[in-house]
């Protein structure tokens, strides 16, 4: 079957055998087919460009629902199971007026790979709002459950990335939100500048999430216009020594502080300076408002992508000496 409809990037590959499978008993099924030995995990498909057709069993995982695990005055304590698209999980909570997502709001991409890669927008990071996961052990078959230390997030990483890799399928997320008194992360200057721009002055969570929407609408290709996988990059972290020189030939090159002696630059800004913004080569290319978001117009092929995001990552290398890491799985 053709996996364009499963990956946000819209790239037709196909799947050998595809299965969507709707509960962890389910799931554990699937896992004991023998005649497929290769199997492939496929969550909202929102990080991931498909570069060849998977000679392999493809399991969606769509384990749905939503559930209050305990709650006071103050906080709530919500699971959500894998396959809950992320943003629809966000406007639930917002409905209830539990506060804490909102500024991760139209990420796209499902609850069960949000930690993967510690999703995060505009100051505010999953793992500031994550309280455990449940994930099946693809050795033991068994359930293991994950707090937030054992998770070891980092800047868009995680056990899962690391040391876990491949060796657990995440179930179900659980997260501990604000049910008064909630904490607006509204510094961001994106955000401040479109609470200005909305004329709101005692912003609610829900208007913060407007914000973010309206932010996110007007830099970040809907995938369901424009095939596209978020930031295609992550932003590389540079020793400060580097950046004063960069900095002398460069007046305006952006930065955020790291520690002492690193700073964070943005890929963006490196990928737009060297000629690449909204660079548009037959059916794939570089999006025109944010140069991090690598682009599909049509029918392009996943290995043509790649082939783009190599060039520019050689290219950066040459202007720069900066190397970008590829926050997106190649597969
Ligand atoms: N910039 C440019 N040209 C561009 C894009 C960016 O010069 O084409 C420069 C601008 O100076 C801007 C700065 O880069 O001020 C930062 O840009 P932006 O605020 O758009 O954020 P980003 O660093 O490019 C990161 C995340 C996004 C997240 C935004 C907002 C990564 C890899 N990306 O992008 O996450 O939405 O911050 O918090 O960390 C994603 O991971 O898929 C994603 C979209």
């Amino acid at each position: 079957i053709s996996l364009k409809p499963y990956n946000t990037f819209g790239i037709d590959a196909t799947a050998d055998y595809f299965v969507s499978v709707s509960s962890i008993d389910h799931l554990k099924k699937v896992l004991t087919l023998k005649d497929y030995p290769n199997k492939l995990i496929l969550g909202g498909g929102s990080n991931m460009l498909l570069t060849k057709n998977q000679e392999a069993l493809v399991i969606h995982l769509n384990i749905k629902g939503i559930s209050i695990v305990s709650e006071n005055e103050d906080f709530v304590i919500i699971k959500a199971n894998a396959g809950e698209n992320w943003h629809d999980f966000i406007l639930w909570c917002l409905k209830y007026d539990f506060g804490g997502l909102e500024n991760m709001s139209l990420i796209p991409g499902n609850v069960g790979t949000a930690p993967i890669q510690n999703i995060g927008a505009y100051g505010v990071e999953l793992k500031d709002h994550f309280v455990s996961c449940e994930a099946l052990s693809l050795k033991t078959g068994k359930i293991e459950s994950f707090n937030n230390a054992d998770c070891n997030f980092g800047y868009r990483n995680s056990i899962f990335k690391q040391e876990a890799k491949g060796q657990y399928i995440i179930t179900s997320v659980t997260f501990k939100l604000t049910k008064r008194h909630h904490k607006l992360n509204i510094n961001y200057g994106a955000i401040a500048s479109q609470l200005e721009v909305t004329g709101i002055k005692t912003p609610t969570i829900q208007d913060v999430s407007k914000a973010v929407i309206a932010i996110r609408e007007s830099k970040l290709p809907n995938p369901k216009d424009i095939g596209n996988s978020g930031s295609f990059f992550k932003n590389p972290v540079i020793s400060k020594s580097q950046f004063n020189i960069l900095a002398k030939n460069f007046k305006d090159i952006p930065s955020y502080p790291i520690s002492d002696n690193e700073v964070k630059v943005p890929a963006g800004w490196l990928i737009e300076k060297a000629g690449f913004k909204g660079k548009r080569f037959g059916d794939y290319g570089v999006h025109n408002k944010q140069a991090l978001v690598l682009v599909n117009y049509g029918h392009a092929k996943g290995e043509d992508i790649l082939n783009l995001s190599k060039l520019i990552q050689k290219t950066v290398k040459r202007l720069f000496n900066i190397s970008i890491e590829a926050e997106v799985n190649i597969l």
